[in-house]
């Protein structure tokens, strides 16, 4: 189990590209199983203090799951801040299928869930898409503020009750020509 409240300690961010003299630059790099802990850890903190979570009491046990998380096949992106992971995102090369994107709440409105989804979209080299849980609308609005469009929406279970989720999909980075 994780605490609901974020750890004391800051973690110091600045962002790419890192201005001169800044003490921890942001790196966003290619993750792997070593990365499991620190991404389960990461998703429970941040599904936990998320806004989404006090919809959902009924998945209270399952959002606080902070068990390492497997890549079971896919790919992931990890954004890091001296040395320490802030942030991931898990995708399917092959689709382009992000199915986690997580950032620490003390990391957060500062660029990092940004990079890694362009960092993903780099690396699979075209369509991205996500699946987003419909109560989960400030992380809608956030793809859709990104350029993501809304092509899907069905109901399915999420931790035994039924939901709705919706599919979004981007082309290409934003500033990438057709
Ligand atoms: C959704 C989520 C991944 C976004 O991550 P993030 O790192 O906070 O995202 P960003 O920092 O790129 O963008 C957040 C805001 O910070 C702002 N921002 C970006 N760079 C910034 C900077 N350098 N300084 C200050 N603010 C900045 C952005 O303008 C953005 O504002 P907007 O949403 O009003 O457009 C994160 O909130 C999260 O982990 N949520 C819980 C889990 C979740 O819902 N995941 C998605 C479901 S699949």
């Amino acid at each position: 189990m994780v605490n609901m409240a974020p750890p004391d300690e800051p973690i110091p961010l600045a962002l790419p590209p890192s201005p001169p003299g800044a003490e921890a630059p942001f790196v966003v790099r290619t993750g792997d199983g070593a990365d499991d802990a620190a991404c389960g850890r990461i998703m429970a903190t941040s599904a936990l203090a998320s806004s989404y979570a006090r919809r959902l009491p009924h998945a209270a046990l399952l959002l606080a799951d902070d068990s390492p998380l497997c890549l079971a096949g896919r790919s992931r992106m990890v954004g890091e801040v001296a040395g320490k992971v802030v942030g991931f995102a898990d995708y399917r090369p092959w689709d382009g299928h992000i199915k986690y994107l997580f950032v620490h709440p003390r990391a957060q409105a500062r660029g990092v869930g940004a990079a890694l989804v362009d960092a993903v979209q780099n690396a699979v080299g075209g369509r991205v898409g996500v699946h987003v849980l419909a109560v989960n609308d400030s992380a809608l609005l956030w793809y859709l503020r990104r350029s993501f469009r809304i092509v899907d929406g069905w109901e399915e279970p999420f931790a035994d009750v039924p939901a709705v989720w919706i599919r979004l999909v981007r082309e290409r980075l934003p500033d990438e020509r057709p």
